[in-house]
């Protein structure tokens, strides 16, 4: 009994990653609630700007359909042969704007740019995109201390980004020179901060250049982390 309801949890949180890739809230599975979640539509034109925006947290993309599925959206001055096919979607187009987008608190892009192919022609489309506002862990570790990642228990890590380098000049700045700060178009980002903790509950890593690789080295640095804890994805029995 006890290994028929671990499995069946085991399930269901599996069924949550594969409908969502790690942030769905359906009824039964919450892997992580969402602080709040906005939907912006816009019609399509090579170089019409679309905006997302989380006032709170960091954007995660939950879909994006370029196409159409109603007839009104985006109609004005449209024919109705322009508008009649409402089954048009472009596959792979939440993929480019969760490459783009997720882990921003501001993402902007013209449609052309996101747009990978037309998948229904003559119809007019438009970008429909539903994107939500994690909430997000930030930490600041100066050059050579340790930057602390850590979850509650059960929880593991999921990082944003990182970036090893200064980009203002109050930040880790107490007693040091003014040439260790001034150069605030030192941004290093990296991945190294992803691959070593992502799906553990707790990581620490060393803000050093042996680590990070060194951009500006007259400038004092600082390693600056966002992530989110987040209920495991299933691991192998
Ligand atoms: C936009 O996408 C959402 C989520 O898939 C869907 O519920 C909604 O009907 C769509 N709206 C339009 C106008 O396509």
């Amino acid at each position: 009994m006890l290994h028929f309801r671990l499995i069946s949890t085991l399930l269901l949180a599996a069924t949550c990653l594969l409908t969502a890739s790690g942030s769905t809230n359906s009824n039964n599975c919450l892997i992580v609630a969402p602080l709040s979640t906005h939907r912006v539509i816009t019609c399509d034109d090579t170089n019409n700007v679309q905006r997302l925006r989380c006032e709170e947290g960091l954007i995660g993309v939950e879909s994006a359909l370029y196409g159409r599925s109603d007839s009104e959206t985006c109609g004005e001055g449209k024919s109705v042969n322009e508008l009649s096919n409402t089954q048009c979607s472009e596959d792979g187009t939440v993929d480019i704007l969760k490459t783009r987008c997720d882990g921003q608190k501001v993402c902007e892009y013209k449609i052309g740019e996101v747009r990978p192919n037309d998948p229904c022609t003559g119809t007019y489309k438009y970008l429909n995109t539903t994107f939500s506002c994690f909430p997000v862990v930030n930490t600041v570790a100066c050059e050579n201390s340790l930057a602390i990642l850590q979850c509650d228990q059960g929880k593991v890590i999921f990082v944003y980004n990182a970036d090893f380098g200064r980009t203002d000049q109050t930040t880790c700045s107490y007693q040091r020179s003014a040439g260790d700060v001034q150069n605030v178009m030192c941004s290093g980002p990296t991945t190294k901060v992803a691959d070593s903790c992502n799906g553990k509950n707790s990581c620490s890593i060393k803000a050093s250049h042996t680590v990070f690789g060194d951009t500006c080295s007259s400038t004092y640095k600082y390693l600056e982390v966002n992530y989110r804890c987040q209920y495991p994805a299933i691991t192998a029995p």
